[in-house]
């Protein structure tokens, strides 16, 4: 079982920090982790002990609002190694990122986002701007031909890869958003794909400027069957 630390903030004493506490500021070395875990209970978390695995998925949020500081190298290999990981369609692997740092790539990407878009800003403020590619026709294909009705998997594959992003980005403290309501036939002209590449999804990176509100889901009982559909 992964080591957990839930430190008080009096025990701690490296690098400035702001907390939600409302009173003291205090230190925190960079390689600190701080959130709130699904008992809401607020957590500070060293690297050297792994966060929980589903206290990373109740603390990944969807992040609008980003402070500009960059994302540290080996932060940021980390969250990448996690999205090679990832599972695919008979390991087809049919995926490429490119990383935007550069405002005016940015701007042109923001271009192909409506401004009514919740994440509209984040396309730009976000020190990091992933672009998510995928390489269609070749997942859920054999020898050419589509091994199932569904047809092309890429988006599958994807939306898999990029969750394993989100998350370890989530672990290491980061924030994200998945963007997808953008015109990807514009974005992948901007990034200069060849036409056998398309633009899934964008996705901001960086660490939040905020603490967002949590989204309600469903319960379990409205969607989870047994033996047979609307069965209990
Ligand atoms: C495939 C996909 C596409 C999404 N596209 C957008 C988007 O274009 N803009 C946006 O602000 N949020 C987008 N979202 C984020 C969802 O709105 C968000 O995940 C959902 O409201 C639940 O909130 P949470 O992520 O904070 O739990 C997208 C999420 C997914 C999974």
């Amino acid at each position: 079982m992964a080591q957990r630390a839930i430190i008080k903030p009096h025990a701690v004493g490296w690098g400035r920090e702001s907390l939600p506490f409302g009173e003291k500021s205090f230190f925190l070395p960079p390689d600190v982790v701080k959130f709130y875990n699904r008992n809401r209970t607020f957590v500070i978390q060293n690297r050297r002990f792994p966060m929980d695995f589903y206290d990373v998925l109740a603390k990944r949020q969807s992040v609008r609002i980003y402070k500009p500081d960059p994302v540290p190298g080996e932060v940021l290999n980390r969250v990448l190694e996690a999205f090679r990981c990832a599972p695919s369609w008979a390991n087809t692997q049919a995926w490429e990122l490119i990383l935007v740092t550069d405002l005016e790539i940015k701007k042109q990407l923001q271009q192909t986002v409506s401004d009514k878009n919740p994440s509209y800003s984040a396309i730009i403020d976000a020190p990091l701007l992933v672009c998510a590619v995928g390489i269609t026709g070749s997942s859920g294909y054999y020898k050419g031909q589509q091994a199932t009705k569904r047809g092309d998997w890429v988006m599958f594959d994807m939306g898999i890869a990029v969750e394993h992003l989100v998350l370890a980005a989530a672990a290491e403290g980061l924030g994200t958003v998945h963007v997808g309501l953008f015109d990807y036939e514009k974005a992948s002209h901007v990034l200069g794909l060849p036409s056998d590449r398309t633009v899934i999804e964008l996705i901001p990176l960086g660490y939040a400027a905020y603490e967002p509100r949590r989204v309600p889901r469903k319960p379990l009982n409205d969607f989870v069957f047994k033996n047979g559909y609307g069965k209990k």
